[in-house]
C-alpha cells in the first residue's frame, strides 16, 4: 500500500507563509491534541458523559475501520460488513439504478467515492461494460422540484420491473431518520417504485428499499412498516460527516463493486501514521498545524482545496462541509473552498494568484492516472501549433501545469502545500478520508472548539418548519 504524502515546503516563506521551525515548535501544542484525541476516543467508548464543553462527543469515527475489519474477520456473512456485502451482491444482481437519498454527510462522502474510484462515464456506460454494477445517482440533498423530478423521470421511464434494465432500488441514508430534503424525496421515489411493481411481482418494497439510519426516528418506523429485508444503522458516536468509512459510504462503494475492505485497510494505515509519527513527520498534524498557523500568523482564512482532477471534485465538497461544518463555530474557523483544476485556473485562478492574501492553496495531485497517457501527437492540421508538443501527454501538461502555477503563488510569495496521492484507488481514498478527518478534529482541539456536531444548522431548520406550518 503506497503512503499519501504531505508536502508543505511552500508555505515556508518569510514575511508571508511560516517557517518550519514555526510548525516544530507548535509539536507539543499538536501532540497534546494528539493525546486529546485519543482521550476522547477511551471516554467515548467507556461510556463516559461528555463534559459540556464536549458535548456531543462523537468520537467513535476514530478507529471505526479496526472495528469494523475486526468484526468481518472474526465474523464474517454474520459481521456488519458481511451484511453490507451480501446486501451489495443482491442489489447488483437485481436491479440496474440505485438512487441514493441522503444530504451533507449522509450522501457526500459516498459520491465522493464514487466519483474518485469508479470510470468517469460509469452511469452512461452499457451494463455490460459496468461489469453489472448499477447506475447510481445521488437525490434527497435538496428539495429542488425541477431536479426530483427530472431524476423520477429517468426512473420511471422503464415502467416495470419485467426487464433487468428497468429494475431499480432505493439506498435512503438519514441518521436522524427526520430530515426533511430526504423523506420528501424518499416518499416521491417510494411512490414510484411502489407504482412500478406489478403484482404479483417477485419482488417487494422491502426488498428494493435499503435504509440505513439511526436505532429509532421516523425513518428506522418507516422502514420496519416497509418490511425492509436489510436495515443497516449509522453507528453510535460517529457524526454524518465523519461517517463516509461506516455503512453510509461503504454499502453505495460494495453496490458499485468497489474494495471496501482496502477503503477501510487505508484509513487503518493512516491511524498508525497519526498516532506512531512525530510532527514534521505525521500528514495529519502536519496538516493541521500548517492550516493553524497559517491562519493565525498571516491570516490565511480562506483553504483552498485545489485538487487536480475532476474525479476529485466530490471528495473536495466533501471536505468543504467537514470543515465548515466542525470549525465554523463561535465566530471563528476557516473558509473552505474546493477549486478544480486546470479547469478554474480559468475562473477562480486570477484571484488566487493576485487577489488578497486570506488564502492557503493545498494541491492535492494523483501521482499516476489510471489509464496509459494520452500523447498530443502529430497532426496534418497544425493551424494549432501542437506538433511542437507533439510527444507530450496529457499527464506531461497537468504536471507543468501544478509545477507552473506553485511557482507563480511562490514566486508572488503565497504559500501552498501539496498532497499527494499515488494514485485513485480505495487505499488512497481510505487514507484521505481519514487524514482529514482527523486534522479537523485535531485542529479543533487545538483552538478550543468542538469539531463534532452542527447547532447552527438547527436556526434553519425550525424556521423552515414553523413557516411550512403556518402558511
Ligand atoms: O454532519 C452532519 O451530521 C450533517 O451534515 C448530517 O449528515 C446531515 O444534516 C444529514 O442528517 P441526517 O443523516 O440526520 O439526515
Amino acid at each position: 500500500m503506497d503512503p499519501i504524502e504531505y508536502r508543505p515546503e511552500g508555505v515556508f516563506l518569510e514575511k508571508t507563509g511560516i517557517s518550519r521551525e514555526a510548525l516544530l515548535q507548535l509539536g507539543p501544542g499538536l501532540e497534546a491534541a494528539r493525546s486529546e484525541t485519543q482521550a476522547d476516543l477511551k471516554a467515548w467508548t467507556a461510556g463516559h458523559p461528555p463534559a459540556p464543553d464536549k458535548d456531543p462527543l462523537d468520537a467513535g469515527f476514530i478507529n471505526l475501520p479496526e472495528r469494523i475489519l475486526a468484526d468481518y474477520r472474526k465474523r464474517r456473512g454474520q459481521s456488519e460488513l458481511g451484511r453490507v456485502l451480501a446486501t451489495a451482491d443482491r442489489l447488483r444482481e437485481t436491479v440496474d439504478r440505485i438512487v441514493v437519498l441522503g444530504i451533507g454527510g449522509s450522501y457526500m462522502g459516498a459520491r465522493a467515492i464514487m466519483d474518485a474510484c469508479c470510470h468517469p462515464m460509469h452511469n452512461e456506460l452499457s451494463r455490460g461494460d459496468r461489469g453489472s454494477r448499477p447506475r447510481v445517482y445521488f437525490d434527497g440533498n435538496n428539495v429542488d422540484n425541477d431536479a426530483t423530478q427530472g431524476l423520477l423521470d429517468l426512473f420511471g421511464q422503464n415502467g416495470s420491473f419485467e426487464q433487468p434494465e428497468g429494475r431499480w432500488a432505493i439506498i435512503v441514508v438519514s441518521k436522524s431518520g427526520g430530515t426533511l430534503e430526504t423523506a420528501v424525496a424518499f416518499r416521491q421515489f417510494l411512490n414510484l417504485l411502489n407504482s412500478t411493481l406489478k403484482s404479483p411481482s417477485p419482488h417487494t418494497l422491502g426488498d428494493l428499499v435499503v435504509p440505513i439510519t439511526g436505532a429509532h426516528g421516523k425513518l428506522h418506523d418507516l422502514a420496519q412498516a416497509l418490511q425492509c429485508r436489510d436495515i443497516f444503522r449509522v453507528p453510535d458516536g460517529v457524526g454524518g460527516r465523519f461517517s463516509v468509512l461506516s455503512t453510509v459510504g461503504l454499502l453505495p462503494a460494495a453496490v458499485l463493486g468497489l474494495n471496501v475492505v482496502r477503503l477501510l485497510e487505508g484509513a487503518v494505515m493512516m491511524n498508525e501514521r497519526f498516532q506512531n509519527a512525530a510532527v514534521g513527520n505525521n500528514p495529519v498534524l502536519d496538516f493541521a498545524g500548517v492550516c493553524h498557523l497559517l491562519e493565525k500568523e498571516r491570516g490565511a482564512s480562506t483553504r483552498v482545496l485545489s485538487v487536480w482532477s475532476k474525479s476529485l471534485e466530490a471528495f473536495g465538497l466533501w471536505y468543504d462541509q467537514l470543515l465548515a461544518e466542525s470549525l465554523g463555530k463561535s465566530e471563528r474557523g476557516a473558509l473552505p473552498l474546493t477549486a478544480v483544476n486546470t479547469r478554474d485556473l480559468h475562473s477562480r485562478g486570477q484571484q488566487h494568484q493576485e487577489g488578497v492574501r486570506d488564502k492557503l492553496i493545498t494541491n492535492v495531485i494523483v501521482d499516476k492516472c489510471r489509464r496509459d497517457p494520452l500523447q498530443v501527437g502529430q497532426s496534418q492540421w497544425n493551424q494549432d501549433q501542437l506538433n511542437a508538443l507533439a510527444d507530450k501527454t496529457m499527464p506531461d501538461i497537468m504536471r507543468a501545469a501544478i509545477q507552473g502555477s506553485n511557482k507563480a503563488y511562490r514566486d508572488d510569495k503565497r504559500p501552498t502545500a501539496d498532497l499527494h496521492l499515488p494514485c485513485l484507488d480505495e487505499t488512497t481514498l481510505g487514507q484521505a478520508f481519514q487524514m482529514l478527518m482527523l486534522a479537523t478534529v485535531v485542529e479543533g482541539r487545538l483552538i478550543g472548539i468542538n469539531p463534532y456536531g452542527q447547532p447552527g444548522v438547527e436556526a434553519y431548520k425550525q424556521n423552515m418548519h414553523a413557516i411550512l406550518q403556518s402558511t
